[in-house]
């Protein structure tokens, strides 16, 4: 079966194009031109955050892509350091700046801060909603007590957290359908430990395609879950968008057997995790 409209996820009335195009650790420039031919193979969704330090790069090239604003659904993330009320809208504001954007789409708590309550942050986030500074609003790196929490305190679209064929995540996963949240899946090519993977590279050459599409499709098969590569190569690019292959019941029985306990993301600040 071949894709024809490219997928998406939905919640709380926001629909976000399931494959991503991340942004992590692309320098100023090399992120403008990376985002510039993502936009140009046809990625309509870009994550960056403040802590990336390339905002302004990502925004020239939304501003220079010709593509309608409203096509794109741009991600951004708060530092967890700014996540107290009286520090959100500010941090929005200044995003919006750098991106020369007067909305993003989504605005992200980029980690738990252990002294601010979530409740607080979604409330204030959820102004910020309200205020039209982005159309909807979500976590990162939150474990399922504190996607609860998050979740009852206000309408929160999305959990962006590490999720690749080697790594467990099903907790996040049913706890974010049970609470009518997406889950976006980072380090959906493990850090391009995809490749490495003979099981990956059997089902990919069953495919003619790359382990990177085979464990986006696989990712992208789960209801409710998208995804972010990041890559700084025209090929991986364009081939990282290609995901319209389908994969049998075996090949995703096989990708699920897979040992899940390679976590890549792990920072000292990091909460416990599921
Ligand atoms: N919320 C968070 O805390 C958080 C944390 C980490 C990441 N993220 C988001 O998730 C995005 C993706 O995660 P990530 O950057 O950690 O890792 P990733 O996308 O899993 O992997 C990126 C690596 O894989 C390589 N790669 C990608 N596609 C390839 C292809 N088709 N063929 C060969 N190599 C390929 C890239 O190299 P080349 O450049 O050479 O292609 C790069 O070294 C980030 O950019 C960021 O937007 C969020």
């Amino acid at each position: 079966m071949s894709t024809t409209t490219a997928p998406t996820v939905t919640a709380h009335g926001i629909t976000m194009p399931a494959l991503g195009f991340g942004t992590f650790e692309l320098d100023e420039a090399t992120a403008e031109q990376a985002v510039t031919t993502a936009l140009e193979v046809g990625y309509r969704h870009v994550d960056t955050a403040v802590m990336y330090d390339n905002e302004a790069g990502v925004g020239r090239a939304l501003a220079a892509s010709g593509v309608d604003r409203d096509a794109i659904f741009v991600t951004t993330k708060i530092r967890p350091r700014n996540a107290a009320a009286a520090d959100v809208t500010p941090e929005i504001e200044a995003s919006l700046a750098r991106l020369d954007l007067d909305h993003v789409d989504l605005v992200l708590l980029h980690w738990p801060n252990d002294d601010v309550p979530v409740e607080e942050t979604v409330e204030a986030l959820h102004a910020a909603q309200e205020r039209g500074l982005t159309r909807t609003f979500g976590i990162s790196n939150h474990p399922t007590d504190l996607m609860r929490r998050a979740a009852a305190a206000g309408p929160v679209f999305t959990n962006q957290v590490e999720y690749h064929p080697f790594l467990d995540q099903s907790a996040v996963v049913d706890a974010a359908r049970e609470l009518a949240m997406t889950v976006t899946a980072y380090s959906p090519v493990a850090r391009g430990g995809v490749f490495d993977d003979d099981t990956l590279g059997e089902i990919a050459a069953n495919h003619d395609a790359s382990a990177g599409r085979v464990a986006l499709r696989w990712l992208l098969d789960q209801d409710g879950v998208a995804a972010v590569p990041r890559s700084s190569d025209p090929d991986h690019i364009a081939d990282n968008l290609a995901v319209d292959l389908s994969l049998t019941a075996d090949e995703t029985a096989r990708i699920d057997a897979l040992p899940k306990d390679r976590r890549l993301i792990d920072p000292p600040f990091a909460p416990d995790w599921d």
